[in-house]
């Protein structure tokens, strides 16, 4: 059975106090997770050490980064290696966010890297893809979505995918309050989870888990965790306020 994750998408927000007050407010849902329906938080760098400390004995409620570099070490300034993460107590790295492929220019070639460089070091890659309002417009999203998992992901062996989850966030529905309606998640993620099926046979497809990601919030998660193809969120702006982030691990638990 593929498991479903909750995760937290903090992006640039929260100082250390107000990241220790919410992680001790989630930490209030670590009764309900399990190893198959899990909670990840990813955090700024700055926070990991601090929430890692946090979540410690709190077994399915994982840490997450944001970012990491495409590169092992050395002459790389600003940037956070794979090994540093894992140093770090981080589980979970989000591998090309629509905001670092729009805002820092990450294309296929760098986030295929990034993904070796965390699943050689023993971290998961949640994968984001997701397509831009006109290209939504043009009812091309299938095409749009299925070259970024193909440039990003199909050098993977079939054993390094199940280190692997996806997360399609349509950027028409990013921090924009308009979420894609449960029609269109679900026909994109049955059609991605055929693409998995193609490059990777029916196992591999049905055990990845695919999030949704974009405008996520509790009044619509819970009918969005219920499509049979979406197995949990990718939350940001809902993850960053308590009781909508409880809320949310609360309809991924009931799904
Ligand atoms: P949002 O962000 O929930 O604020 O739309 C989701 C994301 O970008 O991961």
């Amino acid at each position: 059975m593929r498991k479903k994750i909750v995760a937290a998408n903090w992006k640039m927000n929260l100082t250390l106090a107000d990241g220790a007050f919410l992680v001790n407010e989630i930490l209030t849902a670590a009764t309900a997770v399990t190893t198959l329906k899990q909670v990840v938080i990813a955090t700024p760098f700055v926070h990991l050490t601090q929430t890692a400390a946090q979540l410690e004995g709190f077994g399915n409620i994982h840490l997450g980064a944001q970012n990491c570099s495409s590169e092992k070490s050395g002459a790389y300034t600003g940037e956070v290696s794979a090994a540093m993460l894992i140093d770090a107590g981080v589980q979970y790295v989000i591998v090309g966010h629509s905001e670092r492929r729009g805002y820092f220019n990450e294309d296929s070639a760098m986030l295929a890297k990034k993904v070796n460089q965390c699943l050689e070091t023993g971290l998961q890659v949640i994968f984001c893809c997701g397509e831009p309002l006109e290209i939504r417009d043009a009812e091309t999203q299938n095409a749009f979505v299925a070259k970024q998992i193909a440039e990003g992901l199909f050098h993977l062996t079939a054993e390094q995918l199940q280190n692997v989850t996806i997360a399609y966030e349509p950027i028409w529905a990013i921090g924009t309050g308009r979420t894609a309606t449960t029609e269109q998640a679900q026909s994109i993620h049955a059609y991605i989870r055929n693409v998995i099926a193609g490059q990777y046979g029916n196992d591999a497809a049905a055990n990845i888990a695919i999030l949704y990601g974009g405008s996520c919030n509790p009044t619509n998660a819970a009918e969005l965790f219920a499509c049979p193809d979406v197995d949990g969120g990718l939350i940001g702006g809902a993850s960053l306020k308590a009781d909508q982030f409880l809320s949310i691990i609360a309809a991924m638990i009931n799904s």
